[in-house]
Parts: C-alpha cells; structure tokens; sequence
C-alpha cells in the first residue's frame, strides 16, 4: 500500500515548523478537542446521532473535522484585541490544522470490545474477556484495513472537503492509554484495576503489548495514506504509573511504534503526548513534536532537553491550561503572552495542554487562537 497523491496543503504553517531546520517566524496553532463537544454545531449534529454512527460515517465525521475550521478560519479581531493597542491580528487564517473526528476508543472497538458513549458518563466498553482478539503480526495489515477503514474514510473525506487548506492530523491512543481503558471498560478515577492488570501482564511477558504497537503503527500509516500529514499518538494516562515502571515497560513501545511510522513514512509528522510524564525529556529524541501538558512548566521542559545535547529538539506543543479558556479573554491574552515569550524563537506549536471542554464556548476558543496570532 501506498499514499494517495493530494493537492499540497495551502497553509502549511504546521507542517514547516516540523519540517524546516531554522526558526519560522509565525506560529501554527490548533487545539485538543477541538472539534466536538463544546460547538453547537457538533451538538446539533449528535442529537441526530449516535457517537459511534458519527465516528464510521465518513461524511459525518468530515463534518465535524471541518466545523471548528468553518469557524475560526476567519481573521476576525475578537472584541478585547481590538480594544487593544499592543494587539494585532498578523495572519488570516486563525487555525492552522484540523484533526480527524474520531475516538482512541475505535481500537478497542475493532478489538472486539463494544463501544457506547453514554450521556453523562463518558464511553464505555463491554468486558475485554475472551472476546479480547488477538492479531498476528501477518494480519495486522487486513485487520487495519477491515477493522478501522472508516477512520481512513473519514480522514479523506476530511482532507477534500477542506481541499487542502489546511493539515488533517490523524491520531491514535498509545497502547498503554488503550490497555487502561479496555481493563476498565472506560474512564476510572484510579485506574488501580488497569494498574494491577499491567502488572500482572508484565511478570508474565514484558512485551505483551507488542501486538497493540502493531495495531497502532499500522493505523497511523493507513491515516497518513489517507491524507493526514501529522499523527497524534496520545497517551493521556502516562502519569498513572510510576515513572520507572512507564519509562521500562511503556516507552520502549513508544519508540518503536514511532520508528516503524517515520520508517515507512518518512514524510509524516509524528507528535507524542505523553501527558503529564515526569520525564518528558527522555521523550526528546524520537517524535518530532512532543506535545506538553498544562501542568508542566514549558520552558523547564525545554531547558531540560537542551540540556540532552540532541542533534535535533523536537518541536514542543501545548501548554496553555484549558480552564484559562473559562476565566476570560483578558486572563488568556496575559496567559498567551506569558507563553509567547517563553517560546520566542523557539520551535512550538501553539495548542492547550489538555482539551477543550464541554462547558466552554467558541468565543473562548477564538480569542485563545487570536491572542496567539496577535502581535501580543
Ligand atoms: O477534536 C477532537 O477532539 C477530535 C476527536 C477526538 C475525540 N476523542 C472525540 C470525542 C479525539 C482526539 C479524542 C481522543 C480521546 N478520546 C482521548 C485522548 C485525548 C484526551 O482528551 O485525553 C481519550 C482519553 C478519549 C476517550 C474518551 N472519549 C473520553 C474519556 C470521552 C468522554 C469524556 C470527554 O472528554 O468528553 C470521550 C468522548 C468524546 N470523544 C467526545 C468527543 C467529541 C464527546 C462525547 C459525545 O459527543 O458524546
């Protein structure tokens, strides 16, 4: 297999801040969860249907990948930048990427586990049990491809229907976040059942996740076939084991799943959020972006892989804290601010350090992408 050809991204910004060796004078940005929850639009949408039916319906999935584009494309001054004389919008398109609308949970799902998003709860996964599916390493490919083709559907849908204006990213769980969810059936406060079952798994055979690791570089390759330039793998739940256990047993999976991609694919961008990772820095020399969560300090982060003396840093991404959204637009251009000059001539794309949330609003949202393309 190999990628279909495409009409190349119009902007670009993203892409060549991964891509180019020098400093690049704008900064892309684009936000976690985006597309989804808190647009009225998307929740137009999901009145009508089903979470799931959303996800394998290409063209309601391209839908919601391209609504918050739809929105925030637009240059428009929001009302405080306006009113402020140190602001000014420098660039015309406000959003620099779009990300496929889809969930880390189609993985579980093709591995047999069924999924339902349940109002109010979250999502929920019947008992991996026996029906858990075990692929050989010579079926990984006709699995991807049957199991999980509608995620590539939806990421080529997503790409035509914007043509090209701007980066699709594709995204996967890391299988650490993935093994936590299928053990609990969904999200935990604790997660002390996936804790225990990894355990358990790793006396048993320390490389018992190898056959997700194949899953998940398999359906990267096949979302980059489909068009995303950029792969997110995310795992959300680093920072719920402790951190040498993480850094013996989980990142060796990492940098392989990372290294058969840019293998295969040499031309996609690879970023790891490894969330809240007490040693993020050890993450440094394989991604080519690695994303930073809210609660670390993202110019402790960058000084401490400096200090690694790799040939290459990778492009970091993050960090602003999602609630700064909630406490007004005076607060997030301050936040913003502080952040931009942290980052000043360093290579970062400018994103949250976690996702948008339900209780936000696009108001919110368009003067935290405003405030990073201002001359602030
Ligand atoms: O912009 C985007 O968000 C793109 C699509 C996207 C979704 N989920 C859609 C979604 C992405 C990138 C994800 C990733 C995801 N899903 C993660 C990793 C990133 C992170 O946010 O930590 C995780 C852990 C999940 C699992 C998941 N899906 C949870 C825990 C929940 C419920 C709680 C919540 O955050 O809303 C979901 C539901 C979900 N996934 C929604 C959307 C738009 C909202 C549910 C709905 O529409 O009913």
């Amino acid at each position: 297999m190999s990628r279909k050809s495409f009409p190349a991204v119009k902007n670009d910004l993203l892409l060549r801040v991964c891509r180019e060796e020098g400093p690049v004078a704008e900064t892309p940005v684009w936000m976690m969860r985006q597309a989804g929850r808190y647009l009225p639009e998307f929740k137009a949408l999901r009145a009508e249907n089903e979470f799931v039916k959303v996800c394998k319906d290409a063209h309601l999935a391209s839908e919601v990948t391209v609504q918050p584009w739809r929105r925030f494309a637009s240059g428009e001054l929001c009302e405080v930048a306006r009113s402020l004389p140190w602001a000014e919008v420098t660039a015309e398109n406000a959003l620099d990427a779009v990300i496929v609308f889809s969930d880390i949970l189609t993985i579980p799902a093709a591995l047999g586990q069924t999924l339902t998003m349940v109002p109010g709860k979250g999502p929920v996964l019947t008992p991996a049990g026996d029906a858990f599916r075990q692929v050989s390493p010579e079926d990984v490919s006709r699995f991807v491809e049957d199991e999980l083709g509608y995620v590539f559907d939806a990421v080529f849908a997503s790409r035509m229907k914007i043509h090209s204006a701007v980066p699709v990213i594709g995204f996967s769980g890391a299988p650490f976040t993935l093994f936590s969810y299928m053990v609990e059936g969904g999200g935990s406060k604790t997660w002390a059942a996936a804790r225990a079952a990894f355990y358990r798994r790793i006396r048993e055979d320390p490389h018992f996740l190898k056959p997700i690791e194949s899953v998940v570089a398999q359906y990267l390759i096949g979302q980059y076939d489909a068009g995303a330039d950029m792969l997110q793998l995310f795992e959300t739940n680093a920072d719920e084991l402790p951190a040498e256990v993480y850094s013996e047993f989980v990142v060796p999976g990492l940098r392989r799943i990372v290294a058969q991609v840019k293998q295969s694919r040499p031309e996609a961008i690879v970023a790891l959020f490894a969330k809240d990772y007490r040693r993020l820095e050890d993450l440094a020399d394989f991604p080519d972006v690695l994303g930073v969560g809210w609660k670390d300090d993202i110019a402790t982060v960058l000084a401490k892989i400096k200090a690694r003396g790799l040939s290459k840093v990778p492009v970091l991404q993050g960090n602003l804290d999602p609630a700064v959204l909630l406490s007004g637009d005076l607060e997030i251009l301050h936040k913003v601010k502080e952040l931009k000059i942290k980052m000043k001539n360093e290579k970062w794309i400018a994103n949250l350090g976690h996702g948008m949330m339900p209780e936000m609003n696009p108001s919110m949202a368009k003067t935290f992408l405003q405030a990073v393309k201002s001359s602030l």
